[in-house]
């Protein structure tokens, strides 16, 4: 009966709409005559589409993962299922993406040339699905517990009530992140991969480029096999203060029933990360246990690398050096001269047959460290270059003449991450310098010696 009403509904506009464009209308004043129904009835439509495409990818999924031979791209792909609040907005944004696209259809039918959905619902209209579909709750339902002095990693929620935190959230990461971390990892390299700030250059594309994706991977080279965790005097806690990586995975309970994170936060304050050998890249917790506790077998994080470049067809190690106006060693004693390691440059040519071929990830990580930094020359290329990027074609950098006031950027310029450490956890001595091996007690402060941001600059601006 309602299927009738909605179909009558329906047919009513096309017929009306045919008339109004007979008579020289636009579309937007024929849109504007449409019932709320008609927008409620897509939303319906729409709904109904995605609850059963959910349904039929979870059955799929259950199946998958509770049959012995389910590979382990479906347990990686289990891994990365948004739960709780977060598949709610998705499901919502389905909601409304089908249900534009249902429009579109709809209407595509009547309108010549192309057009974009929502440049011609009017702004009621748009409310209508928005309320529909539950993006409006998603919007309006973002309520963060007073009592928590975490801060949330979308900046939405922190402990600071002042007008002006909106402002700097996303803004002390990145002066921490250029200032303080990429100079300690590009060594004398930085200057020359990320000259100093001229202002926004809209010719610049900021977006990630793949082979980063497997570049900043570099990282795991750097990870150690145990997890460490200290009370607040910086003593081991409890029995289980250091454990095997291995058996952290997916093991977030450990967070929640083991002291929550600002023991871990602590112990990776006094710890240091691995140094990346060439002839120990990555330890056996992550190359014959990753995920093992919910794996068959443990995987393997390094073969999951050097796959993930051969599924996007990364071009091999030479073609990236030569990107990057390096040499491209042809033979043995090319390459041994390269990474300054015969025996590890034989290994190589044994696997690989020639330079051209070695995997992105394995070859670029294998090289030695560039002066004072932690990467070798490829990948202090290829990362210089993506965070160069990031920086130069973002129009909201922070430096970026009309972001900020030149008192708020003197001001977000002592931005520092001991001090984010001191306002968003309940430590209370850090290092002056995370990023740098530390010992407690004596290279640790109380957090009233480090300095924190002065607001007042904001707090001029909204008076
Ligand atoms: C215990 C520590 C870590 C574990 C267990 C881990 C594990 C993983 C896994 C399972 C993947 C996806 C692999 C695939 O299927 O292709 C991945 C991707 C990645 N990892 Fe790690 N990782 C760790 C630390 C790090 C660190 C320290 C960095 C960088 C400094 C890093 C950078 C990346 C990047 C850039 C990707 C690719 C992300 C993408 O393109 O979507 N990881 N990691």
């Amino acid at each position: 009966m309602a299927g009738m009403k909605l179909g009558i509904l329906l047919f009513g506009f096309l017929v009306t709409l045919s008339l109004c464009q007979a008579s020289g209308s636009s579309i937007n004043d024929i849109l504007e005559t449409l019932p709320d129904p008609f927008f409620l009835s897509s939303t319906n439509e729409a709904k109904e589409l995605v609850d059963a495409a959910y349904k039929y990818e979870r059955d799929r999924a259950k199946e998958a993962i509770g049959e012995k031979d389910a590979s382990p791209s479906d347990f990686l792909k289990h891994l990365k299922d948004p739960v709780a609040g977060t598949r709610s907005a998705i499901r919502a944004a389905d909601y409304m993406e089908t249900t534009l696209s249902l429009l579109k259809k709809k209407l595509r039918r009547l309108m010549k040339g192309k057009f974009n959905i929502t440049d011609v619902l009017s702004r009621k209209q748009k409310e209508i699905i928005s309320k529909a579909t539950g993006c409006d709750y998603q919007i309006r339902s973002i309520k963060c517990p007073k009592s928590s002095i975490y801060r949330t990693i979308t900046g939405e929620c922190n402990n600071r009530e002042s007008t002006a935190q909106a402002d700097w959230l996303d803004e002390d990461i990145m002066v921490v992140t250029y200032r303080d971390y990429l100079p300690l990892l590009l060594g004398d390299e930085t200057e020359k991969e990320i000259p100093c700030y001229t202002g926004y250059d809209e010719s610049v594309d900021p977006t990630v480029a793949n082979v980063f994706s497997l570049a900043f991977r570099f990282g795991h080279s750097s990870i150690q096999p145990f997890v460490n965790r200290l009370d607040e005097h910086f003593q081991p806690l409890g029995p289980h203060s250091q454990v095997p990586l291995h058996l952290t995975f997916c093991a977030s309970w450990r967070v929640v029933m083991e002291g929550g994170i600002d023991p871990l936060l602590r112990g990776l304050l006094v710890d240091h990360a691995k140094l990346m050998k060439q002839n120990q890249m990555v330890v056996e917790e992550l190359q014959e246990r990753l995920f093992e506790q919910v794996e068959i077998i443990g995987l393997d994080l390094a073969a999951l690398n050097l796959q993930r470049g051969r599924d996007h067809g990364l071009p091999g190690y030479n073609a990236w050096r030569q990107f990057c106006g390096l040499s491209q060693p042809r033979n043995l004693a090319e390459l041994s001269e390269v990474l300054r390691n015969p025996e590890l440059a034989r290994k190589f040519m044994d696997l690989y047959g020639t330079p051209d071929n070695i995997d992105i990830w394995i070859g670029a990580m294998a090289e030695p460290f560039v002066p004072n930094g932690r990467v070798g020359p490829l990948l202090a290329c290829i990362i210089g270059l993506q965070f160069r990027k990031l920086r130069d074609g973002d129009r909201f950098w922070w430096e970026n003449p009309g972001v900020f006031t030149p008192q708020q950027r003197r001001a977000l310029s002592s931005s520092s991450l001991p001090r984010v450490l001191c306002d968003n956890t309940r430590i209370r001595e850090v290092p002056r310098d995370v990023f740098k091996v530390n010992r407690y007690p004596e290279d640790f402060v109380n957090c009233r010696m480090i300095d924190s941001i002065d607001l007042s600059p904001w707090r001029q601006r909204s008076n």
